[in-house]
């Protein structure tokens, strides 16, 4: 007995040095820490159950039959993060470089039927040179089946990932569709084909940083919602973001203690909107005074800034805040910021998140690439993803409202539930002076005329009554009791039940 026990103990120990020492010394230099660490630190201590640990690859091909790694470069299981069950797999470089083989793959469908039927997020650690290449076909296999899972959980467990290292080829699509995307900044990339095809098809030359790198995927395209320093960073801002989300979409968010009273008032947001329409302000100035404890967990920050993404908590409930920003292009919508906020507004509304809105929008871009680049279509995901959330929807306009942008920022015509203005708000067509041009094009010679023309016009829609008169604005609220009005508003709806017609599915504007 003593020697079985003795058997399962180094067979454990042998697996947990992966690709051995030296490859983890090499991790280590690299400013990486290895799939275990990854987990230690991702899950509450001593949290991790481990699955699969002594899998290994059934090839024979290129004499792999005398290289055998227990657990086959891929650590598996589950914990808690915060009390809070997640999966987890965290591919371990040190073992043919993280590559996929067809049981690195079954692994990780493992754990991801398990997120699936018993309703626990599943988080991703990505640092692999992708294709198992010894195992051709049977890798190419593996992957597809880990998509056909990514497919299936989405909108049923929040998926995560972390691409702590190499993610390149078709492996990037498993991360492509998984809720959030995290990198670390000088260790990780993505891209579809390396630099050495860029240059050998485009004659380009880039480097592996350039192409995609952290800051290519958080500022150019998007296609990582955030990056962090190292991996330490990383593990600690996944765990603060699991924190604000439901397990699945069966159960609601997790309601954390708040010591921050929802009857706070804040007198800094009567004077945050500039004397001149025209002057910006920081909206997130806003959001921090509204939220708990001026907790702010912000998705896509260095992307699109002209719109804001994010969770705050109120009165220890998550809830999702889309928002303008009027430092950054006025606050226009545009191509990114659409795509940007209806991703979100979709997740949010996926997971039963409620969604506040800050509104300050003068409206559309204009401009041929906007046009060129579908602005239409990308606009229209936008407002679909709002009219289609079921989900509570509280909406803040505190300036400018106009347009068909007014329309978009879950106005009260697409089912805004509770749709307050601030007293500084204009909700009109457009603004004055545009308006002005256009339907007095006659006077245009006569300033003086234009000038009485645009204050009349001012006077009559630069407020937020004519929309109130109508109900489309359910209250004008003083901005410094905006934390408390919104509360109160979230608060009242938490029993909402609102279904939208049977479909299959609906055909968004992709
Ligand atoms: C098998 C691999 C491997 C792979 C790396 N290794 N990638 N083994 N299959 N795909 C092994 C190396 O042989 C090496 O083994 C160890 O992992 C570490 O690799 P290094 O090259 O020493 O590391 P580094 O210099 O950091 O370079 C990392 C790398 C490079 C950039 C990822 O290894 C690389 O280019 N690998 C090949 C990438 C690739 O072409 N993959 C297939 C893409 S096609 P030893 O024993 O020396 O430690 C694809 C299709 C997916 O993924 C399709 C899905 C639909």
């Amino acid at each position: 007995m003593k020697d079985i026990l003795t058997e399962l103990e180094d067979r454990r120990n042998d697996a947990r040095l992966g690709g051995g020492q030296k490859r983890i010394d090499a991790q280590h230099g690299r400013g990486k820490l290895t799939a275990r660490e990854r987990i230690e630190l991702l899950l509450d201590e001593g949290s991790f159950e481990e699955f699969d640990m002594f899998v290994s690859h059934r090839c024979t091909d290129f004499g792999m039959e005398k290289q055998k790694t227990a657990g086959d470069g891929v650590v598996t299981g589950w914990g808690t993060i915060n009390g809070r069950m997640v999966y987890v797999f965290s591919q371990d470089f040190t073992v043919f470089g993280g590559s996929l083989s067809e049981t690195h793959a079954q692994k990780i469908c493992k754990i991801m039927d398990m997120a699936i039927q018993n309703g626990a997020p599943v988080i991703g650690i990505n640092d692999s040179g992708g294709a198992r290449i010894q195992e051709g076909v049977a890798s190419l296999a593996g992957y597809a089946e880990v998509f056909q899972r990514n497919i299936m959980a989405s909108g049923v467990v929040p998926q995560i990932s972390v691409i702590m290292g190499p993610c390149a080829g078709g492996a990037v699509y498993s991360p492509a569709m998984t809720d959030f995307i995290f990198m670390v900044k000088d260790t990780s990339y993505m891209f579809v084909t390396g630099p050495d095809v860029v240059k050998t098809v485009t004659n380009e030359v880039v480097t592996a940083e350039e192409l995609g790198g952290a800051s290519t995927h958080t500022k150019k395209s998007s296609v990582a919602d955030g990056a962090f320093e190292n991996d330490v960073e990383a593990m600690a801002e996944v765990r603060r973001l699991v924190d604000f989300l439901p397990l699945n979409n069966r159960e609601k968010p997790p309601v954390r203690p708040f010591f921050d009273s929802p009857e706070r008032i804040e007198t800094s947001l009567d004077t945050l909107i500039p004397d001149n329409p025209n002057t910006p302000y920081d909206m997130k100035e806003l959001i921090t005074k509204v939220a708990d404890e001026g907790d702010f967990y912000e998705i896509q920050e260095d992307y699109a800034k002209n719109i804001i993404t994010g969770f705050i908590r109120l009165e220890g409930q998550t809830v999702g805040v889309v928002a303008n920003q009027p430092m950054v292009l006025a606050g226009c919508l545009d191509i990114d910021s659409s795509r940007k906020a209806a991703r979100f507004v979709r997740f949010c509304d996926c997971f039963e998140i409620p969604i506040l809105t800050l509104v300050d929008v003068p409206g559309f871009l204009p401009g041929t690439s906007q046009e060129y680049g579908g602005v239409i279509k990308h606009g229209a995901k936008l407002l679909f993803a709002y009219g289609e959330a079921t989900v509570p929807k509280v909406t803040v306009i505190t300036r400018k409202a106009y347009g068909g942008a007014y329309d978009v920022m879950a106005s009260k015509h697409l089912r805004g539930d509770f749709n307050y203005a601030w007293p500084t708000a204009e909700i009109a067509v457009m603004g004055a002076k545009g308006a002005t041009e256009i339907i007095h094009r006659a006077d245009l010679g006569d300033a003086e005329k234009i000038a009485q023309h645009t204050q009349d016009y001012e006077d009559r829609f630069a407020n937020p009554f004519v929309a109130a008169e109508r109900g489309f604005i359910d209250e004008v609220i003083m901005p410094q009791s905006t934390r408390r009005r919104v509360s109160r508003a979230f608060a009242s709806l938490r029993n909402k039940k609102l279904k939208n017609p049977w479909k299959k599915h609906d055909n968004i504007p992709l």
